[in-house]
């Protein structure tokens, strides 16, 4: 639930209206293995604003979230391993994205139902955003993660034009906050349990 795929219908193009300079750039653009070797890896959710009252009570759940994408190129999935604070636990679970390359969009199996979300780069590598139902007033959404659990000044501006864009509101963002976290330990020990497994195989190669 933290990237909050769950409901989030995507209306198709056009995407963003382009109405100032900054909203020009957001739009879906073609994924190319360049873009999956940019968003491979650890990213921490850092806040979404939704108007699906779903999506919405959701995303106030997630008190903090991190994950890493492990993308593979070749049959164009992305592994998720996602690791939630919610309440006073940590919940953590894996799945599988599906990247449609053409369409710039990334999706997940959820509920019976495959949600798109629209992956938003931007000139900082070390963020990207995902927005849903772009063009539907009462469901759309856009969510925010970064490679450090903290923003900076300008990435939480890029993130506040880009609501702008899409005529959403600052007041509308649910953060995370990343002392919150409870998930370090759990991390920790499938480190160290991966770190094992390799070591096993290693041995037995
Ligand atoms: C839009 O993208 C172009 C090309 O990457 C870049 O030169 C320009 O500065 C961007 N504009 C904004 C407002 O980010
Ligand atoms: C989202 O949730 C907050 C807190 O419950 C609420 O104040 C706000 O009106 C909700 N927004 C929408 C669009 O449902
Ligand atoms: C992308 O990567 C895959 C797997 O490494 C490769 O087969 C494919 O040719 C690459 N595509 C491009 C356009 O380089
Ligand atoms: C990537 O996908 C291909 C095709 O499904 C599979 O053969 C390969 O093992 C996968 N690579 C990794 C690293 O999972
Ligand atoms: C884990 O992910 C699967 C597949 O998306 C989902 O069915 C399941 O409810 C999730 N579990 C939790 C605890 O979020
Ligand atoms: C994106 O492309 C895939 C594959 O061509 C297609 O199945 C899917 O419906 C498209 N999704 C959107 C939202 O355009």
């Amino acid at each position: 639930m933290a990237l909050s795929w769950a409901l989030a219908a995507l209306s198709l193009l056009p995407l963003l209206d382009a109405q100032s300079p900054g909203c020009a750039n957001l739009t879906a653009r073609p994924i190319t293995n360049a873009t999956l070797e940019q968003i491979s890896g650890k990213w921490f959710y850092m806040g979404s604003a939704f108007r699906d009252p779903e999506f919405n009570h959701s995303a106030r759940t997630i008190h903090a979230a991190f994950f890493y994408f492990d993308v593979n190129h070749t049959d164009d999935t992305i592994l998720l391993r996602e690791y939630l604070t919610i309440g006073n636990q940590c919940v953590y679970n894996s799945s599988f994205l599906n990247v449609q390359r053409e369409n710039g969009t990334v999706s997940k199996y959820e509920y019976g139902k495959e949600n798109f979300g629209i992956l938003l780069l931007t000139k900082d590598p070390e963020l990207f955003m995902l927005g849903f139902s772009l063009k539907d007033e009462q469901h759309k959404g856009l969510s925010l993660y970064t490679r450090k659990p903290e923003v900076t000044q300008e990435q939480m501006t890029v993130f506040h034009e880009a609501l702008a864009c899409m005529d959403l509101h600052k007041s509308e963002i649910a953060y995370t906050d990343e002392k919150k976290d409870l998930c370090g330990p759990v991390e920790k020990r499938h480190k160290e349990e991966r770190l094992k497994e390799q070591e096993a195989d290693t041995a037995l190669g």
